[in-house]
């Protein structure tokens, strides 16, 4: 067992909403997917940091500093806002995490985010949509539908928030999201291009949604 292992604890759930757990067969041991404990918030961060190369060449100097960015970033987004009255509410802003247990040791194995955001601030009826971001898995547990789970779990919670599309962002050199995108029923609506300080080296960013 990897130093991702984090043992449940009583500890409050980070995030107090409708996340729907699930468990799905995976070979002969359940993986779970449920929403990101206080505890479990540096596996996430791990998983991030390694699945977004900030471990590879001259960033592995770094890895540390950007492990503890993403951690502190992360408690920021989930961090309960409102007054105490309305803790209960369902908090539209959700990191969830698929699960892998063995022999009652457990590992966080993948990761994702789900949230409402608004468009068009200015306007008196400003636009929300629903957002996914920093969906990454473990390279020991890819190519095992621990990602499609993760989708299938943000799109349940997209409608008990009552929304009917989902949307994200995907670099268009990314094959392996693309596929997966396209795989659960993606289009794309828009193609953006990214700021580069060389002006060769545009890469391209692909705007996702699907409806639900
Ligand atoms: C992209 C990523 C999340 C996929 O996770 P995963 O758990 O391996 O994906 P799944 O097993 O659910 O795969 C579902 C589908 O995605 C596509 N896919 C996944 N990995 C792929 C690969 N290496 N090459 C081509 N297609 C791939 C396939 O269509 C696959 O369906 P199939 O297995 O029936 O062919 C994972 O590779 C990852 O963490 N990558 C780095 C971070 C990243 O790019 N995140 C997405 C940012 S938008």
């Amino acid at each position: 067992m990897s130093e991702l292992s984090a043992t449940p604890n009583n500890l409050d759930t980070i995030v107090n909403t409708a996340n729907i757990a699930r468990t799905i067969s995976f070979e002969t041991s359940p993986i779970e997917v449920r929403a990101v404990r206080e505890d479990e918030i540096h596996c996430v961060a791990d998983i991030i940091t390694r699945s977004f190369h900030f471990d590879r060449g001259w960033m592995a100097w770094f890895t540390p500093l950007f492990r503890l960015g993403i951690a502190e970033d992360l408690r920021h987004r989930l961090r309960p806002r409102g007054s105490s009255h309305n803790q209960n509410q369902i908090q539209q802003q959700v990191c969830s995490i698929a699960v892998y247990t063995e022999r009652e040791q457990t590992q966080v194995v993948g990761t994702i985010e789900v949230g409402v955001r608004t468009a068009e601030r200015y306007r008196q009826n400003p636009h929300r949509y629903v957002y996914i971001s920093n969906l990454a898995v473990s390279r020991d547990f890819r190519r095992r539908g621990v990602a499609q789970e993760l989708l299938t779990n943000c799109e349940q919670l997209t409608q008990s928030w009552g929304y009917t599309e989902l949307h994200l962002h995907v670099m268009g050199n990314n094959t392996r999201g693309r596929n997966l995108y396209q795989k659960l029923g993606y289009e794309i609506i828009s193609v953006e291009f990214v700021w580069s300080i060389l002006p060769w080296h545009r890469p391209e960013r692909l705007f996702l949604r699907k409806q639900l």
